[in-house]
């Protein structure tokens, strides 16, 4: 299979990719030229040129104050009418942040044997897993990406059995992000008139931390494929740290145009996820975004989904609806909502229709 027209079935397709674990970066290194009919976007799914907007931007906030009232009111105020804004000044220390980037080329890199070791039915823990593209059985179409997923669960040991040439910069990250998820979502839901701050965040808002290590090969045919397709977060918040290759793009004020998050060095991107909307009564928007792929460089990103716990009841606060407005959306176990989200393909924000009353 090295020659540069490879073709391949559906089924040798899955199973190259997805069952022996060789994934998009095993694609790329192929040399093919022409990518799977499997990974194919039709023609109105894709980003054209002219669909990228170019009088909209995206906010950059400088947070090294985070008790000016101005920063609350940016924060709020960008969480209510585009859900995405980037932080700079977070005091993450930039090492920190390139030791996260880096350990996703080292875990990516590691041999075939040791990669696989990481496989859904290989892995030494649950909260450890291999995988590509969003949902790879379930999708029309494959996305151009591959990931390590991790999901970190407050005084749980299995973090130990992560891997070992990335699992200690995964920790790092996650020990200096947590103090900035708190602060946002403290200042999102006084934003709310919430009361009792410290109880909800850490009960309802931030049981799962879900943190991915993601691989953006280069793509042959970047204008046909995609990294992600058009979705919502089904976070409460999603954090996340981008390479300077850029690709993310966020849905603009007008229904076809988008916003490309411009990378910013040593920014954190955030997304307001489908649970702030929905416990905030639609008052903070969850973000429509898709990511394109790249032709010439590989790209890193590095998510961390603040999720709730799986057994958390997630519904609208009632602060949120003491001025008598109707509860838009219902009370559900958050784990039904997740299992929802992932049992079909990405589309732009159908998951939140569930929810509704
Ligand atoms: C995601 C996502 C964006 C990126 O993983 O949900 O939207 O830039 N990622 O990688
Ligand atoms: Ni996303």
């Amino acid at each position: 299979m090295s020659a540069a027209s490879v073709e391949f079935e559906l089924t040798d397709l899955i199973d190259f990719a997805v069952n022996q674990g060789n994934g998009v970066k095993g694609l790329s290194n192929l040399g093919i030229k022409t990518i799977p009919q499997k990974y194919i976007l039709p023609p109105e799914d894709r980003l054209n040129q002219n669909q990228i907007a170019q009088d909209e931007s995206i906010a950059v906030i400088d947070v090294s104050n985070w008790d000016d009232p101005k920063i609350a009111a940016s924060i709020c105020e960008a969480a209510a009418k585009r859900g995405c804004f980037q932080i700079i000044n977070h005091g993450i220390p930039l090492e920190v942040l390139e030791n996260v980037k880096e350990a996703r080329h080292k875990f990516f890199e590691l041999p075939d044997e040791e990669r696989r070791k990481y496989l859904k039915e290989n892995s030494p823990t649950p909260t450890v897993q291999l995988k590509t593209s969003f949902s790879p059985l379930a999708e029309k179409v494959l996305e151009w990406k591959d990931y390590l997923t991790h999901l970190y669960i407050p005084d749980d040991e299995s973090s130990k059995l992560w891997p070992s040439v990335s699992k200690d910069q995964v920790l790092e990250y996650i020990k200096w992000a947590k103090p900035i998820i708190r602060k946002l979502l403290e200042l999102l839901l006084k934003g709310l008139n919430v009361k009792k701050i410290d109880e909800t965040i850490e009960s309802q808002l931030m049981g799962s931390l879900y943190v991915n290590l993601v691989y953006y090969p280069v793509c042959p045919n970047p204008e046909l494929a995609s990294g992600a397709g058009r979705h919502s977060d089904i976070s409460a918040i999603t954090i996340l740290l981008q390479d300077d290759v850029g690709g993310l793009f966020v849905q603009g004020t007008k229904a076809d145009q988008w916003i490309h998050v411009t990378p910013v060095k040593g920014a954190l991107v955030i997304n307001i996820g489908d649970v702030l909307q929905i416990v905030s009564n639609d008052r903070y928007k969850s973000v429509e975004h898709q990511v394109t792929v790249n032709g010439r460089r590989n790209r890193v990103s590095v998510p961390i989904f603040v999720d709730p716990a799986a057994d958390t009841v997630v519904g609208p606060f009632p602060e949120a609806l003491e001025s008598g407005e109707k509860p838009i959306y219902k009370h559900f176990v958050y784990s039904d909502y997740f299992n929802y989200f992932f049992s079909k393909g990405l589309g732009r924000k159908q998951t939140i229709e569930l929810a509704k009353k």
